[in-house]
């Protein structure tokens, strides 16, 4: 089973990126299975209802992944209770809206789930995703092998030990949220596909996407200034793997980022 897992979606320049690349790719990859972080979908902070049925109306994307942008648009708190493809961090608290994961059914029969976790090092201080890991993955295992982790942390230091902590109980652990795709993507020793950051799908010429003024101008004077997307050329991020659907061990990762103009 061959899976694209696509990095954190910015704004227009990154739905462009996807409608423009995504077909092209699956087919030419022979991709079974797609995975995208939605969590800058919409204006680059988080997603809206619209946003969300623009990106699965594609026909692409098989589960949509989010972080700590989820609740930037008020109406994914409505929208992420109707759709179920749409994640959530599982270490949130349990009251709160939309749920950490998923199992889906393939085309081809095969049971694949997707389990999104928020690490905690400068980010915000949800319960924590060691132990979310190690609740979550057993309910999963009743149904599939087959788990696609969304780390979605800082830290380099604690995606790497998550990896660690992970390997051979999850076919992949993908890291997103710093929109910076790193060269560290391997196959862990008991089997599990890793990667520190998966890389953003935006704008090519800004700041982690945003328009690159605006942050330099922050930065100058310390006036809290309204961040925009910032628009041009994009880049499609992410990375492809081979999971075997009985044992749930993946092999053969391979970073990808495809520019459009
Ligand atoms: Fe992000
Ligand atoms: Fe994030």
């Amino acid at each position: 089973m061959k899976v694209l897992f696509i990095g954190d979606i910015v704004g227009k320049p990154g739905r462009n990126a996807l409608k423009q690349g995504a077909l092209k790719l699956i087919d030419k990859l022979k991709i079974d299975f797609v995975v995208a972080n939605a969590e800058n979908a919409a204006g680059g902070f988080g997603i809206t209802k619209t946003v969300g049925e623009e990106l699965f109306s594609m026909g692409v994307i098989n589960v949509l992944t989010s972080g700590n942008h989820i609740w930037d648009k008020k109406e994914a708190i409505t929208y992420i209770e109707e759709e179920n493809r749409l994640l959530r961090p599982a270490n949130y608290p349990e009251e709160v809206p939309g749920r950490g994961s998923i199992v889906v059914t393939t085309p081809g029969g095969g049971k694949i789930a997707v389990l999104n976790i928020s690490g905690r090092v400068y980010m915000n201080q949800l319960d924590c995703p060691f132990k979310t890991a190690k609740r979550e993955i057993p309910r999963l295992k009743e149904h599939t092998n087959a788990i696609i982790v969304d780390f979605h942390a800082e830290a380099t230091s604690e995606k790497s030990a998550f990896g660690w902590f992970l390997d051979g109980e999850v076919s992949a652990v993908i890291g997103t949220h710093t929109h910076v795709q790193t060269a560290d993507e391997t196959i862990l020793p008991k089997g599990t596909a890793f990667i520190t950051d998966a890389g953003m799908t935006g704008p090519v010429n800004s700041v982690i996407g945003v328009n690159k003024d605006l942050v330099i101008k922050r930065f100058l004077t310390n006036i809290p200034i309204r961040f925009e997307t910032a628009k041009g050329a994009s880049v499609l991020s992410g990375v492809v793997f081979e999971i075997d659907p009985q044992s749930g061990k993946a092999d053969n990762i391979q970073r990808l980022q495809i520019k459009f103009s």
